[in-house]
């Protein structure tokens, strides 16, 4: 019997329909995943399942009762639970209180009692988590836990994870699918919307691939491949990129950094002495498991954190560290880690494509409204966003908002690039779009520095790559000739070098 049914849902935005007639269905015990590209209406379809958006068409079935949902406290009451890409918790409080926030009233239990009953449940289900910990000061993958054991607590039987491995190491990730094997084995059905098709095929029994709105294929997991998936999602065949030629080793030297240190807090080195060098036309990758300094590395080469020691220079010239504007003075392109902060959510689209060039586009103290049109049509044009000139960017679908970031970072020509985890939870369609647009920048002659946790991303796109581990560049190897072996051992620091 399913214990989900959703029929004939539409949801429309203004003219944009999100949803169009979708029927999906869900099992006990079984893991669903949730497929397509940027804007598919993945988020859409799910929020309306758990209230947080009213379809204008609908019947929702849970275990056999038909009725609308308004509101999650409604979800939440038919045993439907949520994470969303963006934690809900609050840092400064345990763990314990973050899932019990809210029903205290219900439970009137003391701390002690609180701690007991979190603690018990944490065991059962195999979570390894403290109840008195503060959770600002977890993990990401132990936030998402906590999130995930508050559901449970509220009695969920359908848990639904928007893109839960995005943000995960590959170790968190294998974790994560331990943990909800073990819920589904009692009972528990999940939803999970991913972008990596190797995880649908690896966990998931049933799989549904929504395109523009609509099912375009919902069958079991067993019977498809990667390639039917991808062609299901995107309407066409899809091809990876092809890596030009390796860069000229007698290009000119464009970004270097020499003796980059940062400690944090306690003293502890998050960069310790980092030094190398980008050449013109050149993609050199640092590859490295996440949390090894990259995050660190990403700020001071954007002006965004100030290192106690090191410098950096743009052709021979030195930049100033701490200040952004230095950045761009010295035509540095950034691709932020997290993509929210490089956009500015309640600005439109046209605004957020300019701000990095105000004074282009003022002329005696006024902005040139027509000029920022202009420009705006022409990169949404050119970098195929899906969106109007003046849609806030915060009603964007993930992908989208990276595309606005790439537009408005390339289409200044810079020097240099620092793109850190330019892909992450975007499509495979535009990943491969993302993966061209670096690859154009290279040709052109740009100096690209590429930060990602996606090996295969290293591999694809870099002439040379980088190992760091523990704040270190501990390896380095021309992408021609990599021994893969090698290169995993010095990510977990399994091997030394000089
Ligand atoms: N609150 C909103 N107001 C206006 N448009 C919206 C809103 N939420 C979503 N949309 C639009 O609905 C469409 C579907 O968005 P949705 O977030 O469901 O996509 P998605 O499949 O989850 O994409 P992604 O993989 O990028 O997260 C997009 O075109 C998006 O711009
Ligand atoms: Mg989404």
């Amino acid at each position: 019997m399913n214990i989900v049914e959703m029929r004939g849902i539409t949801k429309r935005f203004g003219t944009l329909v999100a949803n169009d007639k979708v029927d999906i269905d869900l099992g006990r015990g079984e893991i669903h995943a949730l497929l397509g590209e940027n804007g598919a209406g993945k988020s859409t379809l799910m929020k309306i399942l758990y209230g947080l958006y009213q379809p204008d068409e609908v019947t929702i079935t849970i275990e056999g009762r038909t009725q609308p949902i308004r509101s999650p406290a409604e979800a939440i009451e038919r045993g439907v639970g949520f994470v969303s890409q963006h934690f809900s918790l609050v840092p400064t409080f345990t763990v314990a209180e973050n899932i019990l926030l809210g029903y205290e009233q219900q439970f009137r239990l003391d701390p002690a009692q609180m701690h007991t009953r979190v603690a018990q449940l944490a065991t059962d289900n195999g979570f390894n988590i403290d109840p008195s910990a503060i959770v600002g000061k977890l993990s990401v993958g132990q936030q998402q836990r906590v999130e995930i054991l508050k559901a449970i607590f509220r009695d969920c039987r359908v848990l639904i994870l928007d893109e839960p491995t995005a943000v995960l190491t590959p170790r968190d990730t294998q974790s994560l699918f331990e943990i909800l094997l073990k819920l589904c084995a009692q009972g528990l059905a999940v939803i999970i919307i991913t972008h990596k098709l190797e995880e649908a095929l690896q966990h998931s029994q049933r799989v549904t691939v929504l395109r523009h709105g609509k099912v375009v294929g919902s069958q079991e997991t067993s019977s498809t491949t990667s390639a039917e998936l991808a062609r299901l999602m995107v309407g066409r065949q899809t091809t990876p990129v092809q890596r030009p030629a390796n860069a000229n080793a007698s290009e000119p030297v464009v970004l270097e950094v020499s003796g980059l240190s940062v400690a944090d807090k306690r003293g502890v080195h998050a960069l310790n002495a980092v030094n190398f060098q980008v050449r013109a036309g050149e993609i050199v990758g640092i590859a490295g498991v996440a949390g090894n300094g990259q995050s660190e590395l990403v700020s001071v080469l954007t002006g965004m954190l100030q290192p106690q020691r090191g410098a950096m220079r743009v052709d021979g010239q030195a930049v100033a560290f701490g200040d952004p504007r230095a950045c761009t003075r010295h035509k540095i392109g950034r691709i932020p880690e997290d993509r929210l902060r490089g956009v500015i959510g309640d600005l439109s689209v046209a605004d957020n494509l300019m701000i990095e060039q105000l004074d282009q586009f003022t002329i005696v103290g006024h902005l040139q409204p027509h000029a920022i049109l202009e420009h705006a049509q022409r990169l949404i044009n050119d970098f195929q966003i899906k969106a109007a000139p003046n849609d806030p960017v915060r009603t964007l679908s993930g992908g989208n908002i990276q595309k606005v970031i790439l537009a408005r970072t390339l289409a200044q020509d810079p020097a240099v690039v620092i793109a850190a985890q330019p892909t992450r939870g975007v499509d495979i369609g535009a990943t491969e779009y993302v993966h061209q647009k670096l690859l154009e920048q290279k040709q052109r002659g740009a100096a690209i520095l590429l930060i990602s946790e996606d090996l295969d991303e290293i591999l694809l796109l870099s002439d040379r790559i980088l190992v760091m581990y523990n704040g270190r560049l501990v390896g380095e190897f021309d992408a021609a000739a990599v021994d893969l072996d090698r290169l995993s051992l010095l990510m977990t620091g399994a091997e030394k070098t000089g």
